[in-house]
């Protein structure tokens, strides 16, 4: 199941990773797309907080992978140097661990993940308008069919 709607104001990314908090399960892997800037990390640290996860939930591009504890253990990777390098089969013991992994530019590893994930894809429609495609199967596709959109 897919849906597309309009976040107009960093409150409602806030809205948007609280509802995605509420029906985090261990193992849920989240799958972020969208331009530098769009607002992956924003979303990650809006979701990280709804978890309870302390600390500050940064930008983890030079490190690729950063380990926080929360409600459930929280993995925050960015995979976009990996275009490169190519995968890291280290990344598997999280990927399919029992936390929660947001992954900014998933695509870039697709090949590598499992064949159900929620994958959100953010563009950016002007300062503070994001459009978000949200699309999940198998156990994800609750979280799509309750959101409103
Ligand atoms: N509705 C919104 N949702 C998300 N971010 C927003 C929104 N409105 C404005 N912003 C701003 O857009 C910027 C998004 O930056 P962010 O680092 O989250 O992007 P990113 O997609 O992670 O980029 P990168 O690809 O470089 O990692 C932030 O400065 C944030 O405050
Ligand atoms: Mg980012």
């Amino acid at each position: 199941m897919e849906k597309t709607f309009y976040i107009r104001h960093l409150d409602e990314t806030n809205q948007f990773a609280f509802h995605i908090a509420t029906h985090a399960f261990p193992g849920m892997v989240i799958g972020l797309h969208g331009d530098l800037g769009s607002g992956k990390t924003t979303f990650a640290q809006f979701l990280a907080a709804h978890l309870h996860v302390t600390g500050i939930v940064n930008s983890p591009t030079f490190t690729i992978l950063k380990i926080y504890q929360g409600d459930f253990a929280f993995y925050h990777m960015d995979v976009y140097r990996l275009e490169d390098s190519g995968y890291d089969f280290e990344l598997d013991d999280y990927i399919y661990g029992s936390g929660v992994s947001v992954i900014e530019w998933y695509p870039i590893i697709s090949a590598y993940l499992p064949t159900s994930i929620l994958e959100i894809t953010i563009t950016r429609v002007d300062d503070s308008t994001r459009e978000v495609v949200i699309k999940g199967s198998g156990e994800y596709e609750i979280i799509v069919q309750t959101l409103d959109s």
